[in-house]
């Protein structure tokens, strides 16, 4: 559908939990946070039916986030559940990884259509020292355990003293394999706000890359299900190179997505309280045309654009990322 400022909205990212196993220092309190209790939690049976009014109100992508959405039970029914409706083409799902290994072969078999990895660096210690967990061999064991041809996007927040002398290393990924290596810009939200985390910008990665690898050639956007990273792809290499400036750059103009929170609170903007309680909604028996009227009208009056100073209001593990 299109919103109030002629943008056509096809993405929503689905949180089916905000439990993270990691605490990255930029998202998450080592004391991880207050846990929503499971009955405020929308069930897998509510996801799918709000994401069968999505589908109907011309959402083509979904993207299960979380938290670490692996930690939510049964996920690859869920995917399944949601592949089988009709207008959907594309389930996706981010993940940190860590558990990735005893789940890739029944999410596949599921019907995932891609996945993003988060691999911030490729030290064991940097690792434990930046999400203050020993889980560094899970996730590469994780990402080995995904079939060469499968549909990867790895993301590195490069952060100054941190991983900056990595990046070229995490690059390479892309080198031999048909991945994408994305880098994000560090945001000021959650955690990030008052860590002493200083993130280096993508026009730095940029010129860091471009002196190892030559030019980085730009590739054209694949069609209107793209997120706002940009690709890139150095001479040779097989898989690609995506910047995400969200610092720098603002994507609001073209912003093609809304959020559901794993409690069930329709979001759509990064930084407005602005949504729509659909949990509510579905607990006091509307009945779906009148639950589509009434998300349809949220989504209609999308704010235009965020700010970056209002994002206090929220935390990433809340909405997905
Ligand atoms: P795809 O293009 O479908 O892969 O989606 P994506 O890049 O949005 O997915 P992912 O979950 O991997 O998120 C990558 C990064 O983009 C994270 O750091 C998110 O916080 C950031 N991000 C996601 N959505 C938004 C948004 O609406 N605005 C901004 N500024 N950043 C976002
Ligand atoms: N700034 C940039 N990226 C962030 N992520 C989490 N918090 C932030 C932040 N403050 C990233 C994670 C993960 C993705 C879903 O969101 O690294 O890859
Ligand atoms: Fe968990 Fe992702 Fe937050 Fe790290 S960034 S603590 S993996 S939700």
């Amino acid at each position: 559908m299109i919103d109030q400022f002629g943008r056509e909205i096809n993405y929503a990212r689905i949180s089916v939990t905000d439990r993270c196993n990691l605490r990255c220092r930029y998202c998450m309190p080592e004391c991880g946070v207050q846990k929503i209790p499971h009955a405020q939690i929308l069930s897998l049976e509510e996801i799918v039916r709000v994401a069968r009014i999505f589908s109907r109100l011309g959402i083509k992508k979904i993207r299960l986030t979380g938290g670490e959405p692996l930690l939510r039970k049964n996920l690859s029914t869920l995917i399944h559940e949601l592949k089988r409706l009709r207008g959907i083409e594309q389930v996706m799902l981010t993940t940190n990884g860590v558990l990735l290994k005893n789940f890739s072969h029944e999410l596949i078999a599921a019907g995932l259509d891609g996945l993003n990895l988060s691999l911030d660096t490729l030290n064991a210690e940097t690792f434990s020292t930046l999400t203050r967990r020993k889980f560094f061999s899970n996730v590469l064991d994780g990402l080995q355990s995904l079939p060469e041809k499968f549909s990867v996007k790895i993301n590195c927040v490069p952060l100054v003293g941190v991983n900056d002398s990595e990046l070229v290393e995490l690059a390479t990924l892309a080198e031999s394999r048909p991945v994408k290596v994305r880098f994000i810009e560090l945001m000021p939200i959650g955690c990030a706000i008052n860590s002493s985390l200083v993130g280096v910008s993508s026009s730095e990665v940029f010129a860091t890359l471009e002196k190892n690898f030559g030019v980085l050639v730009p590739v054209g956007k694949k069609n209107s299900l793209q997120g706002p990273a940009q690709y890139f792809q150095p001479k040779n290499f097989v898989g690609q190179i995506g910047f995400i400036d969200a610092i720098n750059h603002k994507f609001c103009a073209t912003c093609n997505r809304i959020r559901l929170t794993a409690a069930g609170f329709l979001k759509t903007c990064l930084s407005f309280d602005a949504g729509l309680d659909v949990k509510n909604l579905l607990r006091s028996n509307v009945d779906d045309d009148e639950l589509a009227a009434k998300i349809r009208a949220t989504i209609y009056r999308k704010p235009r654009e965020h700010f970056f100073g209002d994002e206090t209001k929220f935390q990433m593990y809340q909405v997905g990322g």
